[in-house]
């Protein structure tokens, strides 16, 4: 047996992105491989202080609550400065929208590019005291023809966004980002420093065995949602009931949807009218990846990527995953009306 030899030809998310620029030629002006250089490095520093957080003090609250009324924990708060200071730098954003920031941030003319960022910096916050997987969350728009970047710039459906992923850190830190043509993975070797293409175009089965809600909210849940539920752990003619499996991280639990297929929801229902999860840096860009793997998001009643959002801290009802298994809740919301 001739045993494999390690790679000497590594393919780094840098060289990835470089490829792609000079793959879409004249048009491509740099601009989007360089914000998207500073956003990587706000993973390596945040990942390396979710490695640390334990031992430097960095579990715990920090003592402020945002905008949506949630204790910010340490993390958070630092996740979102680190962001908001290298996006700021890299000279290449206008806008700035973070789940821990009540407005919008609007780059002065010294730093100003034509890209508008949406992130929520830290996701999964309840996680974090029990070391279990968080993550960082972006999406990324250009900003108008003419616009020198405002608010309208970001108030926008997410089928315009040009790039959106996000980075779990977990067992190891994984970014997963789509630019439009397709979803790569890459896993960061510390030693490195670098992010490694490890999954290129990822493809979600068109059907799963997986699903993932917070079912202790089942008593607020709406006719639609319950049928589709139960239509899964009761199934007809034979067939195995579906798998839950529920972190209660939207990365972690959507980066398992995205790489074993199945479905993840979080709904509206009698308590929450509007959902939990946020449109413009949650839904969005999580919507973006899972379509550009082939696969579907809705609200039940709506293409995610269709909404027009009218404030940026907006809520929305969602569940995305594979094609088949979306379509059947899809399906299951059509019979209740
Ligand atoms: P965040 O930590 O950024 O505020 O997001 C929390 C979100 C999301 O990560 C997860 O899918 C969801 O909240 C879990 O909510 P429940 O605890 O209500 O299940
Ligand atoms: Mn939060
Ligand atoms: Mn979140
Ligand atoms: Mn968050």
């Amino acid at each position: 047996v001739q045993e494999e030899l390690p790679s000497t030809d590594i393919i780094t998310l840098t060289r990835h992105v470089l490829m792609d620029q000079f793959r879409i030629g004249a048009a491509a002006t740099g601009d989007l491989t360089l914000l998207l250089n500073a956003i990587q490095m706000t993973s390596k520093f945040i990942a390396t202080n979710v490695r640390k957080a334990r031992l430097i003090n960095l579990v715990g609250l920090a003592g402020e609550t945002n905008v949506q009324g949630e204790e910010q924990k340490k993390l958070d708060v630092l996740s979102n400065d680190i962001m908001i200071n290298s996006l700021r730098a890299s000279g290449k954003t206008a806008v700035l929208v973070s789940e821990e920031l009540e407005e919008a941030v609007i780059i002065e003319d010294k730093h100003k590019g034509k890209y508008c960022v949406v992130f929520d910096p830290l996701d999964g916050s309840s996680n974090i005291d029990a070391g279990v997987n968080i993550g960082t969350i972006f999406g990324i728009y250009q900003i108008q023809p003419g616009s020198k970047g405002t608010i309208s710039d970001v108030l926008r459906p997410g089928s315009e966004m040009v790039a959106a992923g996000y980075t779990m850190y977990g067992s190891s830190a994984n970014l997963v980002l789509s630019t439009g043509d397709g979803v790569n993975g890459y896993t960061l070797d510390a030693a490195l420093g670098e992010f490694i293409l490890t999954h290129p175009n990822i493809r979600i089965p068109s059907r799963g065995k997986i699903y993932s809600f917070n079912e202790g909210n089942s008593v607020y849940y709406h006719k639609p949602v319950i049928n589709y539920l139960n239509s899964i752990k009761y199934p007809a003619n034979g067939k195995s009931p579906y798998s839950a499996r529920y972190i209660g991280s939207m990365v972690a639990d959507v980066h398992r949807t995205l790489l074993y297929g199945g479905i993840f929801g979080y709904p509206d229902d009698k308590k929450s009218k509007k959902g939990k999860l946020r449109l413009l840096y949650e839904a969005f860009p999580m919507s973006y990846l899972t379509e550009q793997a082939g696969g579907l998001a809705t609200t039940g009643r709506q293409r995610v990527l269709d909404i027009v959002p009218t404030n940026i801290h907006e809520r929305c009802p969602i569940f995305l995953g594979s094609k088949d298994d979306v379509n059947d809740l899809i399906k299951a919301y059509q019979d209740a009306d």
